[in-house]
């Protein structure tokens, strides 16, 4: 088989390593991938979001199967485009993206499905949702409809926080078209985790769950980030809350989508609150995470491959996988400065060594080369992952990695997984200080 994967961070370097391993795949191909994709595929130049370019290569490279990492081309059609031309791809339709594509989509959703989640009301007048925020009090939270780079999501302390969060998205339209509505929520309480899904429409694949550290600081201050680390699995992933989360949250999911006639084929990742009354969905994301993905794909024992391809058939129901009974923990090594402005450019030495270690792989997020050089070519730039027969071992020896790593041009929170080995918990990612 020939396999294209689709984006160029951290997540898309695990996803082609761990799918250029199957005796089933003659050729991986990253559009456009980095330095470190490069060292284990074919790295294409054609943008994740160049849709036309990539349908084009497709076609001309004659790919069998399509898997698209970020968000972004799928919320443009990209399935869409593949299959009127007969190619597989491991990702939704551009309708069945609107789970994340639109936050007022997926509410709705959560409404008909009966998916526990927080309350909410959706407005596309500011003074119409200024006045319901005033009614409500704080804290409330306040979304853009659409895609804002993560960036979409205020959780206000006081109205007038609200307030001024639905000036900016709706009126002053910081996040462009993405601020053309808003949802107005409850304000959840609890750890946050994520729960991760292959679906192939009906049936849903467990892929495991994963705790994010999303602030840029240690002990969870500054400002929020693409997530700088990760641990599986992580505290409160108890088997009774993974079954709860199956059958209240992603099943239904799935029932409803299919009932709108928009079934969703792909990763879907659960954003989860724990509750006092159990998980309540924060989001959906419809890819798989980053770092999450890098994280969690060092555990998985079986090919991938096959499973992938049953999520385009149709036949997951009748796919098993086999995982480590291990952990894995993940540190995002960043350049100075990220989440803020940074520069580019700068080397990055002592990989080889890093990646020699016991149970250390080292994925590329944001790399180019430059004859045997490895510059850093994005905020976060590398995914240093470490698996170990704990928590406590993967955490030791993924921070022994980033210790061999030669960049001064870069930084890492230390504290990755800190809380979950002293305290067996995972602290809201809102609950910090800014
Ligand atoms: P996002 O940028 O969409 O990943 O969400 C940002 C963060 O906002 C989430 O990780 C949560 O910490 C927080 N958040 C979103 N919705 C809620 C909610 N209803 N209650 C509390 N926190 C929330
Ligand atoms: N790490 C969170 C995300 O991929 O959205």
């Amino acid at each position: 088989m020939r396999i294209l994967v689709v984006g160029s961070g951290g997540r898309e370097h695990a996803l082609a390593a761990k799918i250029g391993q199957s005796a089933l795949v003659d050729a991986v191909f990253v559009a456009p991938g980095n330095a470190g994709t490069g060292l284990i595929a074919r790295n294409v130049p054609v943008a994740a979001e160049g849709i036309a370019g990539l349908v084009a290569f497709a076609r001309s490279e004659r790919i069998d199967l399509v898997i698209p990492g970020p968000e972004a081309p799928l919320v443009l059609g990209l399935a869409d485009r593949l299959a009127e031309i007969g190619i597989a791809c491991c990702g939704p339709s551009a309708a069945a993206a609107a789970l994340e594509g639109s936050k007022t989509f997926c509410k709705e959703i959560c409404d008909q499905a009966g998916i526990p989640t927080a309350a909410w009301r959706g407005f596309t007048d500011a003074e119409a949702a200024r006045a319901y925020v005033r009614q409500m009090g704080a804290p409330i939270v306040v979304k853009a409809d659409g895609l804002a780079a993560g960036k979409g999501v205020v959780v206000a302390q006081s109205v007038a926080e609200a307030e001024a969060a639905i000036g900016a998205i709706m009126e002053e339209r910081v996040h462009g078209g993405a601020g053309a509505a808003v949802v107005i929520e409850e304000c959840m309480t609890g750890a946050e985790i994520s729960v991760f899904a292959l679906c192939d429409g009906l049936s849903a694949l467990y892929l495991g769950a994963a705790a994010d550290h999303k602030r840029v600081g240690d002990g969870d201050t500054g400002p929020n980030t693409g997530g700088m680390g990760a641990i599986a699995p992580p505290p409160g992933a108890t088997d009774e809350m993974i079954a709860t989360t199956m059958t209240t949250i992603i099943r239904p999911a799935l029932a409803a989508m299919v009932a709108r006639g928009t079934p969703f084929r792909g990763f879907l990742f659960a954003g989860l609150m724990l509750t006092g009354t159990g998980p309540r969905l924060i989001e959906f994301n419809v890819r798989f995470g980053d770092p999450e993905c890098e994280t969690l794909l060092p555990l998985l024992r079986s090919d991938l491959v096959p499973a992938l391809m049953a999520a385009c058939d149709g036949t997951l129901a009748h796919v098993d996988l086999r995982w480590s009974a291990g952990a894995s923990a993940t540190v995002i090594m960043a350049a100075r400065g990220y989440p803020g402005a940074y520069q580019k450019g700068s080397a990055i030495a002592g990989l080889d060594r890093a990646s020699a270690q016991e149970g250390v792989t080292i994925y590329h997020a944001a790399t180019k080369s430059a004859g045997a050089q490895v510059l850093a070519d994005g905020g976060r730039v590398l995914a240093v992952n470490a698996t170990g027969p704990d928590l406590q071992a993967a955490i030791a020896r993924a921070y022994r990695a980033v210790d061999a790593i030669d960049w001064p041009g870069g930084f890492c929170r230390r504290d990755i997984g800190a809380n979950a080995v002293k305290n067996g918990t995972v602290a809201s990612q809102n609950s910090g200080k800014r």
